[in-house]
């Protein structure tokens, strides 16, 4: 981004927000960064090496905003939104993206609000910017804020938002953890990336032997449409913005979840096997593990690796359920 600014000859201003922040050497010198990341993880990574975060913008304004791309269309226009948002005026909105995230087709969406548009491509990227100059289309700006607003999955009480795993409807795979989902689970439980709530609600609606349930998820979007989707609930529950793959802060009796395998767009068999050695480290003597995966996923040996006595109890054509127990 540095580098992009430099070769058009653009002074840099000493502020800036940066939206989907991620760490790069190249920011270290920045007279003053801050960064917005709604994933656990990315958001660790930034503040490890030392730049500060926001967590709400309250009425903060830039006089630039970087933006990098969600994970889908809508999430990306509404960061584009939102960056708007915190722009000083006469300020800059500046994104850089990958050919393969839509670079060239976000490029001509942002023109079509701002009417002006400064771009480089290299390394198979995007970079692009555009300067408020009054003339801006708000119109535009108002569409892609409504993408970012809190709504319902048709059909269903539960609010979701663009951009977290779901989206728009429940997960299929989800679904069939919930046909076999049992009601004797019992005592201290926990969903392990509970994303917007679904398995949650369906545990505390089932099991009444539960004295406390924790939702663990990365994605601090998906845990606030969770804290609606389960405020009817009168059980205690335990909501935690936090890394799984860090390991869980306490022991409990039963463990569901449906366990993320992608990490951005690529594929991450890695980060499933490191929730079930979380899971697995986290039951109690006798502590029960439920869990859904695609039927290719090999979970059966990290079950086996972690010392977990484990069946299968049902599958379709795309899923499989598990279900294993921490014996010893
Ligand atoms: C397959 S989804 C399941 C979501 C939810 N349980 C459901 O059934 O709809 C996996 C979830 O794990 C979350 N996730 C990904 N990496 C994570 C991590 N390292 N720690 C915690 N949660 C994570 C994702 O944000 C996503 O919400």
């Amino acid at each position: 981004m540095l580098a992009f600014d430099g070769e058009q000859g653009v002074a840099i201003p000493e502020r800036a927000l940066f939206i989907g922040a991620q760490p790069h050497p190249a920011l270290k010198t920045w007279p003053e960064i801050v960064g917005w990341q709604p994933l656990n993880p990315l958001a660790a990574s930034w503040e490890r090496v030392g730049f500060k975060r926001v967590e709400n913008f309250s009425d903060g304004k830039w006089p630039l905003v970087l933006v990098l791309p969600g994970k889908s269309r809508d999430e990306t226009l509404a960061w584009f939104a939102m960056a708007r948002d915190r722009l000083e005026p006469g300020g800059k909105l500046a994104a850089a993206m990958p050919n393969t995230a839509g670079a060239g087709r976000f490029e001509k969406e942002l023109c079509k609000a701002t009417g002006n548009i400064t771009s480089l491509q290299k390394h198979k990227c995007r970079a692009f910017h555009a300067t408020d100059d009054g003339a801006w289309n708000e119109e535009v700006f108002n569409e892609w804020r409504a993408l970012g607003e809190a709504r319902k999955i048709s059909n269903t009480h539960f609010t979701v938002q663009a951009g977290i795993f779901s989206s728009d409807h429940i997960d299929p795979g989800s679904q069939l953890l919930a046909d076999y989902l049992p009601a004797h689970l019992h005592g201290d439980v926990a969903d392990l990336g509970a994303g917007w709530g679904f398995l949650s609600d369906l545990i505390l609606k089932r099991c009444p032997n539960i004295d406390q349930l924790d939702l663990f998820e990365a994605d601090a979007r998906a845990l606030d449409c969770a804290r609606l989707n389960l405020a009817a609930h009168l059980k205690k529950i335990g909501f935690h913005w936090h890394d799984v793959t860090t390991g869980l802060p306490g022991v409990y009796d039963a463990i569901v979840m449906n366990p993320p395998f992608h990490t951005g767009q690529a594929t991450d068999v890695d980060l499933g096997r490191a929730f079930l050695k979380v899971a697995s480290a986290s039951l109690k003597r006798g502590g029960k593990l439920l869990l859904v995966a695609n039927r290719q996923l090999p979970y059966e040996a990290a079950l086996e690796a972690s010392g977990l006595a484990w069946r299968k109890i049902t599958e379709d054509k795309i899923y499989k359920i598990l279900s294993a127990e921490k014996r010893t």
